[in-house]
C-alpha cells in the first residue's frame, strides 16, 4: 500500500468502477480533484484497492474505499481503513466520520467491526433511493 497521488487518479477510477454501481462511479477528474483537496489523503493498493480520506480541523471523513470485487474478504478493506485512520490521526483528527449505504452489508459489517457506530441518516441518499447511514468513530482515548 503506497500514497495516492493525483497522477494516479486514473488506475483508482478503475477500481472505483470495477467496485461500485455505475451510477456511482467517480470518473478520473473527480478523482484528481478530490486528492488535491486540502487535507485530503489517498491510500493505493494497485490493481486491488484504494481508500481516500479527508482531514478538516480535527475530523476526518472517509471520501470512499474500494477494493477489487475479485480481492474481497482477504483483509485489504480493513487494512486501508485502518490506515486511513492512521493517517487521519497523524493529521491531527480526533474522530472519523463517514456515510455508507443502508443496504451495503459487506461495508457496514466492515465499519462495525472497526468500530464505527450510526450517528445519523441521509433519507435516499443515493441514486437507487437507498438511505445513507453516518458512522462515526472517535480516533482518540478521549473521543
Ligand atoms: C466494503 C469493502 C471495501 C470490503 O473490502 P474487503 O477487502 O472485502 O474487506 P475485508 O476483507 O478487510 O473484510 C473485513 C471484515 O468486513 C466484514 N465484511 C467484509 N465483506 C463482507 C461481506 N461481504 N459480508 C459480510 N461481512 C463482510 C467482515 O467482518 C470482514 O472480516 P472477515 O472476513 O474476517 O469476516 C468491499 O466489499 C468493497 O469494495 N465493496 C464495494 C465498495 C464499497 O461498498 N465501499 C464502501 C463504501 S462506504
Amino acid at each position: 500500500m503506497i500514497p495516492a497521488a493525483p497522477a494516479d487518479a486514473p488506475a483508482l477510477a478503475a477500481l472505483h468502477a470495477a467496485a461500485f454501481p455505475s451510477a456511482e462511479a467517480w470518473g478520473p477528474d473527480a478523482l484528481r480533484l478530490m486528492l488535491e483537496m486540502p487535507g485530503a489523503f489517498g491510500l493505493h493498493a494497485p490493481g486491488q484497492g484504494f481508500a481516500l480520506a479527508r482531514v478538516a480541523a480535527d475530523e476526518a471523513e472517509v471520501l470512499t474505499l474500494a477494493v477489487a470485487p475479485a480481492l474481497r474478504r482477504r483483509g485489504l478493506g480493513g487494512a486501508l481503513l485502518a490506515t486511513a485512520m492512521a493517517g487521519a490521526v497523524a493529521r491531527g483528527a480526533a474522530a472519523m466520520f463517514l456515510e455508507v449505504s443502508a443496504g451495503n452489508a459487506a461495508a457496514r459489517a466492515l465499519y462495525a467491526g472497526a468500530g464505527f457506530i450510526e450517528v445519523g441518516r441521509r433519507r435516499r441518499y443515493y441514486p437507487d433511493g437507498a438511505d445513507a447511514l453516518v458512522l462515526r468513530r472517535g480516533l482518540i482515548a478521549s473521543s
